[in-house]
This record gives structure tokens, sequence and C-alpha cells, in this order.
């Protein structure tokens, strides 16, 4: 049987490529992103390709200012490219307008911050289900018990972020990337704001629950040791992406 698109779904289908393989969650292509400052430019993201399956862990490491939160924030829809192409599931992200676009991330899309970006008013549970919030979404009534407590977090949840240490906070901004069970999760840095125990045991604590859920990770660290324990690893410079060939 046919089932019967809905209008936002019929819209939304202008946007898929169907010769990106099913398999494919992320691809760039050329992707560019230059500013121009008076009279010279910086290319900080310099004519990319990437392709990430389904349920890979991919790092990016490079030194600052190679241009990584930029890719990540092209790949993430959180900034325009100056010129290429970012397919999410098949989606050509950058081409949605905005309507379609923020509903299209808050299912689709989870993003983990250096400085957490929590809303200081609201409690460890408020900011977690912001995202379902926006999106009105429902499909996982019993998740948000599932991921406070995989991530450590379910004795903090009346609490504000002002209440939390810094490796709490982390914990919390990732159950809000995950609450939608996005089909990609993205983290910049996500330990460079803390010390060295609290970013060991966070890395530990994503890296289990992303075991756990399958879930796809492209996470930008300094650290190589991270970085290592990626399927894929990835170096940056001067806005070119290399991959790190197996040794
Ligand atoms: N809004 C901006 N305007 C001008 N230049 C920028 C802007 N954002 C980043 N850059 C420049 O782009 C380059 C890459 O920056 P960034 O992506 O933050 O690097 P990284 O995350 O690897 O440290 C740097 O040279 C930086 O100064
Ligand atoms: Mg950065």
């Amino acid at each position: 049987m046919q089932t019967k698109l809905t209008k936002a779904e019929r819209k939304l289908n202008r946007f898929h490529n169907h010769e990106i393989p099913e398999n494919e969650v992320l691809v760039a292509r050329e992707l560019t992103k230059t500013y121009f400052q008076g009279d010279y430019h910086i290319k900080a993201v310099d004519n990319v390709f990437l392709r990430v399956r389904r349920g890979e862990f991919v790092s990016i490491v490079g030194t600052s200012g190679s241009g990584k939160s930029t890719l990540l924030h092209m790949l993430a829809g959180l900034d325009t490219p100056t010129s290429g192409q970012v397919f999410l599931d098949g989606y050509d992200i950058h081409s949605m307008d905005d309507d379609q676009f923020s509903d299209f991330r808050a299912k689709k899309i989870g993003f983990i911050f250096q400085s957490f970006h929590l809303l200081p008013v609201l409690t460890a549970k408020e900011n977690i289900l912001m995202p379902q919030k926006i999106s009105g979404d429902t499909r996982y009534p019993s998740y948000f018990d599932t991921l406070t407590r995989m991530l450590k977090i379910d004795d903090r949840l009346h609490h504000l972020p002002s209440e939390l240490s810094g490796g709490q906070r982390q914990r919390v901004a990732a159950a809000r990337a995950l609450i939608n069970k996005p089909d990609i999760l993205f983290a910049d840095e996500p330990t460079g704001n803390l010390d060295r125990d609290s970013a060991g045991e966070l890395i530990d604590l994503l890296l289990a629950t992303r075991a756990e859920l399958g879930q796809t990770l492209v996470m930008v660290t300094h650290d190589p040791a991270v970085a290592a324990r990626a399927d894929r690893i990835y170096h940056m410079e001067n806005g070119v992406l290399r991959e790190q060939k197996p040794e």
C-alpha cells in the first residue's frame, strides 16, 4: 500500500537526492567557506568532500584556526557555505528554507558545543526536552529516562545549569543533543572546557552511549587518544580536510 505524503513531506521531498546511497548519512561536496575582510580573504574551509556512513564514528583533528568549527557548523546547518553542498540523510540541507530546516534539524541533527550552550533559566530536564518541544516530537516517550540514566545525570534533573559541574552540564547538553534520536550527532571539542578527569568521564560516557545506540558521531577533538578511538580520522590544515590512512 502506498502511504500518502503530507504537504510538509512533499515539500521536503524536493530536496532529496535519490542518488546518494541510503547508508551514507552525511555527504559533503566541494564545501567551501570564505571570509572576506577588507582587501583580503580567508578560505576557512577549502573544497571539502566527505562521506560518513550510518553508525560510523569519525574524528577530526587539527590545529587551532584550521577550520574545524567552521566545517562542523556547515555540516550541521548552523552556518551557510560560500559554495558546495551538504546532504543529510540524502537531503540538501542548505537549500531548505528556515522553517523546513528548523524542523528537520530538531529531528535529525544533534550538536554538542564546547561551551555547553544550555539555557541558564531552565532546569537540566527542561533543557534536555527543549528539542522535543521545538519539533513536537513524541516518538520516543521513554527515551528520556534511558538517556539520562546512561549519561548519569538522572539525579541532577531538577537543577539549574549553574548548580551543576562542567562535566554534568556537558552531559546534560549531550542528552539534549540525543533526545530526538538524531541521525547524526556532531560534537565540537566537547571536552575543551573541562578538567582532565571530567573530560575523560564525558568521553567514556559519550562513547558508551554511542555504542549502545549505534549513533553516528562526528567529533572534533584535540586529544589524539580520543581521535584514535574513532573508526576513521581526518586531519584539517588550512581549511583542507584529509583522511588519515589506516596503518
Ligand atoms: N566570523 C568569522 N569572520 C572572519 N574569519 C573567521 C570567522 N570565523 C572563523 N574565522 C577564521 O576562519 C579560520 C578557521 O576558524 P575555525 O573554524 O574557528 O577554526 P578551528 O575551529 O579549527 O579553531 C580562522 O582563521 C578564523 O580566524
Ligand atoms: Mg574550533
